[in-house]
């Protein structure tokens, strides 16, 4: 088995790649030349290490990247500086998404496809709806942080383009808000949000979204569960 994994230089992508080593399966990852990488990831001999900028890469390469993989997860987010903000590409994490969208389907392959995406956003298609004051929050967001209109696009991608009618099968992974913890703890999987994620939001912890990415890919049976869903994953507040 190989898994793909974008943003793995990322928080939550460094610890994804861990997850897959920790279980023996082979993990290829783009980095930018830039990228610093954790010396278990870096001096790994086993972990295939692509240098450049996927918003770089044409179609054909990205289709050779992507051919003998079984998995894809995307863990791409933008810097929280101004560059990464304001800057390009403004389209980090939707433009992958499309590319990898794309370069599966002309090679009529199909990955598992799992995208890191965010309780800010709404799945109507699952009939989640924002409250009064959430609207007027999260339509401002998408005006004056292009990030967060980058991550709604990504997952608009698979939940209404891509949709169920595919042969794509994709789970859009829903953290609340982040945080780092060093072991993985109890965590809950929700099919709709049950806190608001601006004025209740949960905590969860990156390495249980890792652990749960993980575990997506290995066990069938969670696979079956959550394809073409969005899944909300908060950590577990009691430990019961
Ligand atoms: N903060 C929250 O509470 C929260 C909650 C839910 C979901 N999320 C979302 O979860 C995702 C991942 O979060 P995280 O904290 O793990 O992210 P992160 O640590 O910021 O990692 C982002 C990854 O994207 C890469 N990247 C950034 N800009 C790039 C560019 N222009 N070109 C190519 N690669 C680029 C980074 O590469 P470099 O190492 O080279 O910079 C890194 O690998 C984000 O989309 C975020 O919006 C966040």
């Amino acid at each position: 088995m190989k898994v793909l994994v974008l943003g793995a230089s990322g928080a939550t992508g460094k610890l994804v790649v861990q997850q897959f080593v920790k279980r023996n399966i082979q993990v290829r990852i783009i980095v930018r030349e830039t990228a610093i990488l954790p010396s278990q990831i870096s001096a790994d001999k086993k972990i295939e290490i692509i240098k450049g900028n996927i918003s770089d890469f044409e179609i054909t390469k990205i289709k050779d990247i992507v051919k003998d993989c079984d998995s894809v997860i995307c863990c791409l987010g933008h810097n929280l500086s101004f560059k990464g903000i304001y800057g390009s590409p403004r389209k980090l994490v939707s433009n992958a998404v499309s590319k990898i969208i794309e370069a599966m389907q002309s090679l009529n392959i199909y990955p598992k496809f799992i995208l890191m995406s965010t309780t800010a956003y709404t799945n109507r298609k699952i009939e989640e709806v924002d409250d009064f004051r959430e609207k007027i929050i999260f339509s401002l967001l998408e005006v004056l942080l292009p990030p967060h209109k980058d991550n709604m696009l990504a997952a608009y991608e698979l939940v209404h383009k891509l949709s169920s009618k595919t042969s794509i099968e994709w789970v859009a992974v829903r953290p609340d808000s982040l945080f780092d913890e060093e072991n993985v703890s109890k965590y809950e999987i929700h099919n709709n949000k049950i806190r608001s994620a601006i004025f209740n939001s949960g905590k969860t912890s990156r390495i249980n979204v890792s652990h749960f990415m993980a575990e997506l890919v290995t066990n069938e049976k969670l696979w079956q569960e959550w394809k073409f869903k969005t899944p909300v994953i908060y950590n577990k507040e009691f430990d019961s």
